[in-house]
């Protein structure tokens, strides 16, 4: 699976033609698609398998005898499987849903039911709205009292902090194991620990973590874990909650309707085994497909494949971007570790930066002239800019398939920007 052009650091496991859509060119110029934290394209296998499912096995699932229905349903169970298989967890572990946002709002309500006012929720400076609004909301109507652990000016979380808030008062402790601004990579061991000593539910948002990095649920230890097949080469619409099997058993039903159940009577119901206990309704399983041809995919790049060239990249990316001058990285600025051999990394392949006199919309208009696709703004977490002070930032984010050669054009591009607005 060779690539034949002589691109720098190229990872040599997979073809980039195997990406139709990064094959265009936009205005003229090679399209360099720099928004992966937003949401990553998509490899032929996963459309084909996509379509696949619709030309020929397309049936509602659990429901009939007849041979497409079988055939849906072997899919969509086999589905979990995979992915179960991809996280270290158990198939029944696994409930799909329509993603990360999806996921933390079933948690926040069912985590929550049975909390009392005063109790605490503890999230982190740097989470995405989709790790907030939820909680927040609940917090608010339940009377719980939600804490910030807040970060240092290296832009990591104050460990010491932690520890102080974390407490026998805290239910919940919810943390994004990546940050989708700052590219900071949390340590979710060690907070993990730290919930568990005072008996404190964990729950990892994955989102920016999942795609990139070799995850094993057992092994971090935590409770829950939210991620969506959009960020790692899947569909949209399609994500993935985990839950230790004990606790779920325990948890009330989110969604209530068909599929869910096991009997219903006039006055009372019964609930389906797990993961069905919270699938209620036709799920998306052209989706549950997408995604397991997703998971196939990346296995067969190799995760720590990924890993290792992202590091590369983005060590390459922060050097040449922090070389221009006017230009501020906001998160943490120092090399990731080359080697897979380093036990703890810093930070993962999201580059946030501003710079001076240049409005991040202006900037992305200029890059996005270039061919160049990234992203300016919030990135859905306003009060992480309140407190930062900016109004916003530009993101480039990489994904597997992005080369140095990449982040060379980035560069180019943004002197032109700087010349252009000088
Ligand atoms: C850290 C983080 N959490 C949650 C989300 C929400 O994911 P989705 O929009 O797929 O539900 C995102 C999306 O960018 C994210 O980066």
């Amino acid at each position: 699976m060779n690539q034949t052009t002589k691109v720098k650091n190229v990872l040599p496991v997979f073809s980039i033609t195997d990406f139709p859509i990064l094959q265009q060119k936009v205005y003229g110029k090679r399209l360099i698609y720099l928004d992966n934290s937003a949401t990553t394209q998509k490899p032929k296998p996963v459309l084909q398998a996509m379509n696949d499912y619709y030309e020929k096995h397309n049936a509602n699932v659990h429901r009939a005898v007849h041979v497409l229905s079988q055939r849906a349903t072997t899919l969509y169970e086999q589905a979990h499987e995979v992915v179960a298989k991809f996280i270290g967890a158990e198939a029944e572990e696994v409930i799909f849903t329509s993603g990360t946002t999806a996921s933390l709002n079933l948690l926040a309500y069912s985590l929550c039911t049975d909390l009392e006012k005063g109790d605490e929720i503890i999230l982190t400076e740097m989470e995405h709205h989709s790790n907030l609004v939820p909680w927040q909301q609940i917090a608010k109507e339940k009377n719980l009292v939600l804490k910030f652990i807040p970060l240092t000016k290296d832009y990591c979380l104050d460990l010491r902090q932690a520890k102080k808030m974390i407490t026998t008062k805290t239910k919940i402790v919810s943390v994004t194991q990546m940050s989708n601004v700052l590219g900071t990579i949390n340590p979710v061991p060690e907070l993990v620990k730290l919930a568990h000593d005072v008996g404190a539910i964990f729950v990892v948002d994955a989102a920016q973590s999942v795609p990139h990095q070799s995850i094993d649920v057992k092994k971090l230890d935590c409770d829950f874990l939210a991620f969506s097949g959009h960020k790692m080469c899947g569909p949209t619409g399609m994500g993935v909650l985990y839950g230790k099997k004990h606790l779920l058993q325990k948890m009330k039903p989110f969604h209530y309707g068909g599929g869910m159940i096991r009997e219903v009577r006039w006055d009372d119901s019964s609930w389906n085994d797990l993961p069905g206990k919270f699938e209620a309704g036709t799920p998306n399983i052209a989706g549950a497909v997408g995604l397991m041809e997703a998971i196939r995919y990346l296995e067969k790049v190799g995760m720590d494949n990924i890993e290792d060239h992202e590091h590369t990249l983005t060590a390459y990316a922060l050097k040449k971007l922090s070389g221009i001058s006017g230009l501020q990285i906001i998160g943490p600025a120092s090399n990731p570790p080359t080697s897979l051999k380093q036990p703890t990394l810093l930070r993962g392949p999201v580059i946030s930066f501003v710079i001076e006199g240049i409005h991040p919309h202006d900037l992305g208009e200029v890059l996005d002239k270039e061919g160049i696709a990234v992203r300016g703004g919030h990135h859905c977490a306003m009060p992480l800019m309140a407190k930062l002070g900016i109004a916003g930032t530009t993101r480039a984010s990489f994904y597997f398939y992005n080369t140095d050669d990449d982040v060379d054009a980035l560069v180019k591009a943004v002197k032109k920007a700087q010349e252009l607005f000088g």
